[in-house]
């Protein structure tokens, strides 16, 4: 059981997204990373009273949040559960061909960092999972433990731009020698 969260999600660079979409009603935004849905709500207060949202998220959780919050929306906002990089399936699937206003707030959200079984904190003790989306099966821990030295250092220079990476990459080969990795502070 998740224990209720003790914070208020901001979302980021609202009023400058706001500004850059041009909301107006009538129109169809696209928000490719709903999240907790704060920059949609606002999207749809601007779009006022006929501009539609199609929220995209691959996280079960997260989504149900999200849902709650704009449930007061109606029809205005769908929901969908999806990876954002079928976009063009999606959009085809809900009939839509064009869309007025795109938005990808990438990465992940204070939501994953704060849930106590997620394996996004290195504050919170839980196993190392860190999947967005839960019907997929890697896991971080089967990534950090299978992965070959060369594929960690290739994934640590690659996304996180680690000046480090190599280095990195030994240690983390040479640690799980002796002991698997299965937690955030193992
Ligand atoms: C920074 S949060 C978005 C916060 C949101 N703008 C708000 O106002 O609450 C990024 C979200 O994108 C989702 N996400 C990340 N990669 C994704 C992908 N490839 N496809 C769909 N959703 C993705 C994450 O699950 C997370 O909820």
């Amino acid at each position: 059981m998740e224990k209720e969260r003790s914070y208020t999600h901001q979302p980021v660079l609202l009023e400058e997204i706001i500004d850059y979409l041009n909301c107006s009603s009538g129109k169809i935004y696209l928000d490719c990373t709903l999240g907790e849905g704060g920059h949609t709500e606002r999207i749809l207060e601007e779009s006022a009273p006929l501009g539609k949202v199609i929220g995209i998220d691959q996280d079960e959780q997260i989504l149900q949040v999200a849902a709650a919050r704009l449930s007061k929306f109606g029809p205005r906002f769908q929901l969908v559960r999806d990876n954002f990089k079928n976009i063009k399936t999606i959009l085809s699937e809900l009939q839509i061909t064009k869309v007025d206003g795109c938005l990808m707030d990438l990465g992940v959200s204070s939501f994953h960092f704060q849930s106590q079984n997620r394996g996004f904190s290195f504050q919170i003790d839980a196993p190392l999972d860190m999947r967005l989306d839960q019907r997929t099966h890697l896991t971080a821990a089967q990534v950090i433990n299978k992965s070959t030295e060369s594929e960690i250092g290739n994934i640590l220079h690659h996304f996180g731009q680690e000046t480090w990476s190599r280095k990195i990459a030994r240690s983390i080969c040479n640690y799980r020698k002796k002991k698997e990795f299965k937690r955030p502070n193992n």
